[in-house]
């Protein structure tokens, strides 16, 4: 090959080269790269558990405690019953320091949603998990809109004296300052203390620790929001220790006779506001709906106006029971104070909270509608 040959050959073989091979090249390059991309990462080494530490299971329910929001300074207008239980416990990988801690996802709901089938299947599970040696405690993670409520029905069903605590959160996880992560933390050191063992099902949040029967959420959007009113908190939480105070009086879990693993469904027992103007309409509807009881929260000291009067003895006069409680949120309903309940057949619902008073009556109607013994169930529990 000459000279004159050699430079249009080298050009040749440049073109080739441009033409087949790079492209080949570039080619097995973007072929390449997403394979890497998608490599599984590698899998997290599975945490043994720490066998010195407490075992505590965390039953996730929804609520703001697993809400998100759009931007950080979301507080309302959130979305509630967002992140996974995964997500709650791997926010908090101090949590791991104090137990162990696993978690499942009973529910995913926003709490005002709650219903009586939502409460049976968090009781079941509750007890099926205390049943086990190897769990110490369980903690539920619940919106607070019905928080207080969850709490008073476990109180009265969970058949153990292991610590159940009941959690939630007022801003969402992706807020500015979100109090879910340390409300979380404290529940976990709660149900793993051997102080807590035999006072009941506890709601905490804020540091706080309070008596499921006795603690109301009583502000739309403060941190400070659940209260026991006359009652007052259980102890606090500080630096992952629960310290307490006092004891609740009031009979709960395993002294209480109510029985969930056997039941599919409650009865049906509404709540009945009582206002000026009051009118028999709604708590005849409820009746008509199949009502088995009736909540009446009076105003006052439980006080039923003439207008409604007629309609709840006639009510109570056919074996559906009607409990006085008060709309005040404070106090006890005084029994053949403002209305003759001996003559009428009629049950007081002592300081419960006509929300809280709803869930004795229905477990009450599961054993008797005898409203003597329902009165007594109020006294008691
Ligand atoms: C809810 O109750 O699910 C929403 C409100 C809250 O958790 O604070």
């Amino acid at each position: 090959m000459n000279k004159k040959q050699i430079i249009p050959a080298l050009l040749a073989a440049l073109t080739l080269c441009c033409l087949i091979i790079l492209p080949v090249m570039a080619n097995s390059r973007s072929q390449s790269a997403p394979i890497i991309a998608q490599s599984p990462a590698p899998a997290p080494s599975p945490r043994l558990p720490n066998r010195s530490l407490p075992n505590v299971v965390i039953l996730a329910t929804g609520g703001t405690i697993a809400g998100t929001g759009a931007t950080s300074t979301t507080t309302a207008g959130y979305q509630a019953a967002k992140l996974p239980v995964e997500s709650l416990i791997s926010a908090v990988p101090e949590m791991q320091n104090i137990a162990n801690v696993t978690g499942e996802q009973v529910l995913q709901i926003a709490s005002e949603n709650m219903t009586n089938e939502g409460l049976l299947k968090i009781a079941k599970r509750v007890n099926e998990l205390l049943a086990k040696p190897d769990v110490n405690g369980v903690v539920i993670t619940h919106g607070t809109d019905t928080l207080e409520e969850t709490a008073y029905f476990l109180n009265l069903v969970t058949k153990s004296t292991k610590p159940v605590v009941v959690v939630g959160a007022m801003r969402p996880a992706t807020a500015l300052s979100a109090d879910g992560p340390l409300n979380l933390y404290n529940a976990v050191a709660i149900a793993r203390s051997p102080e807590a063992v035999g006072k009941g099902v506890f709601v905490s949040l804020n540091d706080q620790i309070s008596a499921a029967r006795e603690v109301t959420k009583t502000n739309t959007t403060s941190l400070n929001t659940f209260q026991a009113h006359d009652m007052g908190y259980l102890g606090y939480v500080e630096l992952g220790k629960p310290y307490f105070y006092r004891m609740p009086i009031r009979k709960h879990t395993v002294a209480t006779p109510f029985e969930v693993s056997t039941l599919t469904a409650l009865p049906q027992v509404d709540i009945i506001y009582g206002y000026g103007n009051n009118r028999p309409a709604m708590l005849n509807a409820a009746i008509a709906d199949g009502a088995k009881g009736i909540v009446y929260a009076g105003v006052g000291d439980g006080s039923i106006s003439v207008q409604l009067e007629e309609s709840a003895i006639a009510a109570s006069k056919k074996g559906i029971a009607i409990a006085r409680s008060s709309r005040t949120g404070s106090g006890r309903v005084v029994r053949n104070g403002e209305e003759k309940d001996d003559e009428n057949g009629f049950i007081v619902a002592d300081n419960l909270t006509p929300q809280k008073a709803r869930l004795l009556l229905m477990l009450g109607l599961t054993i008797t509608n005898d409203p003597q013994k329902l009165q007594e169930m109020f006294y008691t529990y």
